[in-house]
């Protein structure tokens, strides 16, 4: 590694403490220290430029350094940087919040600001959890699918299922239940699911909150893939059994799955649904939990009822996120984005095949602008995701496999010519590093 690189990777290892890291990988694994974004690419201390093929953990939508966001930040900067929201209010979050009910599905009316994925999923199971004792109803039981992921906080981890991150910490969780996700993409494994839920749904509901799922596309359990029809079949249990459902779109919101929310691709409009990641772009910390006029009233009423939802973090709704939110949307607005993607996803679609007549391929799936190769044949222990990974920055492309999962998810504005790299790259890693 590069002097200039050397000197930041030891400043930052004296100091800082990475999240998902085991950090004693660096004693022989290089940090890289990124000195600037523009497009695609991530730029190093000495020059070298990565493909960013992840979005920077699935956020970003049009690039680092976009222009016309930047603009906008630096405009919002000049007027207003932060204001709290209890008592007061400000543009950027009114304008943001009118806009997101415009384009979420129908049900959903009311936008509560939050700063961060996890925290919005916090809300959004406090929120289920308080509207059904607002009704008479203690329901302490969360239930979620098999493989999920929702965030980190202890709310958070509680409905996810990913074990590597859970499992330490279970003597601390809230109460949670696990139903199959279906197994693949196909129609038949959405209908087998959905007899598990209906079976849990019939002895638990008088128990269970919420059930909450991400749609279509399970991130960080692999970009593990589901049929739409599974969505239509837990909107209609959910609301048989009075069971809200929380559509978590913080990964898939926003064009990810091909269309501006994974909900729209089943026509079903969930109790809550939490946004994040792309909502501002992939600029600042934003989230929200969206919901009906049914859940805000609830809640609705004089203040010695104690029926207030007395939730807050202190940037919740911060302007210049907002500012950055507004920016983003007036880009899909001004431009074709997701029939461009649709473009680039058939693209990328046709690339994969290459990876078809692999023998240590073991499936290629893809939902919109997230494609993903999983492996077969290798132990957790040999790390070869991390094998691609070194090799692939070695190559310019910013790469990070979910284990045995290699997967794409760019910055929508990716060329087909990078397009072409990331794909020879990965290729090669598969071929070359895993022989
Ligand atoms: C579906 C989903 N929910 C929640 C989260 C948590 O978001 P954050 O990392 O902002 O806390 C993530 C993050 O990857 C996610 O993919």
């Amino acid at each position: 590694m590069s002097n200039q690189n050397t000197k930041m990777m030891q400043r930052d290892l004296e100091v800082i403490w990475h999240p998902c890291t085991q950090m004693k990988d660096h004693e022989t694994l290089p940090l890289v220290p990124v000195k600037s974004g523009k497009g695609v690419y991530l730029y190093d201390f000495e020059g070298n430029r990565y493909i960013d093929a992840v979005s920077s953990w699935w956020v970003n939508l049009f690039g680092h350094a976009n222009e016309h966001i930047n603009n906008k930040i630096k405009l919002q900067l000049d007027t207003l940087e932060h204001v709290l929201l209890a008592g007061f209010t400000h543009e950027p979050a009114i304008e943001l919040a009118h806009k997101l009910v415009g384009i979420t599905p129908k049900d959903l009316s009311k936008v509560f600001y939050v700063d961060n994925g996890s925290s919005a999923v916090e809300a959004a199971l406090k929120m289920s959890y308080h509207y059904h004792l607002n009704k008479g109803k203690c329901k302490p039981i969360f239930l979620s699918l098999t493989n999920s992921y929702h965030g980190e906080t202890i709310g958070a981890l509680s409905v996810g299922d990913v074990g590597l991150y859970k499992e330490t910490y279970e003597p601390l969780l809230i109460a949670n239940m696990q139903v199959p996700v279906p197994k693949n993409q196909s129609i038949e494994a959405a209908q087998e699911a959905l007899i598990f839920l209906e079976e849990v749904l019939k002895d638990k509901a008088h128990e269970i909150a919420a059930f909450i799922l991400e749609p279509l596309i399970q991130g960080a359990g692999g970009m593990h893939m589901y049929h739409p029809v599974y969505l239509v079949g837990a909107r209609a249990l959910s609301q048989k059994y009075d069971v809200h459902l929380i559509a978590d779109e913080i990964m898939t919101g926003f064009g990810r799955t091909g269309k501006m929310f994974a909900c729209e691709h089943a026509e079903i409009s969930p109790d809550f649904m939490t946004l994040s990641k792309g909502l501002t772009g992939g600029y600042l910390p934003l989230s929200v939990v969206m919901t009906t006029h049914d859940v805000y009233n609830a809640f609705y009423c004089d203040y010695n009822e104690h029926k207030a939802f007395l939730h807050s973090h202190s940037y919740t709704g911060n302007p210049l996120a907002c500012a950055a939110a507004l920016a983003s949307l007036e880009i899909f607005e001004q431009n074709d984005i997701l029939g461009e993607n649709e473009k680039k996803s058939t693209y990328i679609k046709e690339q994969l095949e290459i990876f078809s007549s692999l023998d240590n391929v073991k499936e290629i799936r893809q939902q919109g602008m997230v494609a993903a190769i999983e492996l077969k044949g290798y132990a957790a222990q040999e790390r070869v995701g991390l094998k691609i990974y070194e090799y692939a920055l070695t190559q310019g492309v910013l790469l990070r496999p979910l284990g045995h999962v290699i997967y794409f998810m760019p910055p929508y504005i990716i060329s087909y010519d990078e397009i072409d790299k990331m794909i020879k790259v990965a290729y090669e890693g598969v071929v070359k590093v895993l022989k």
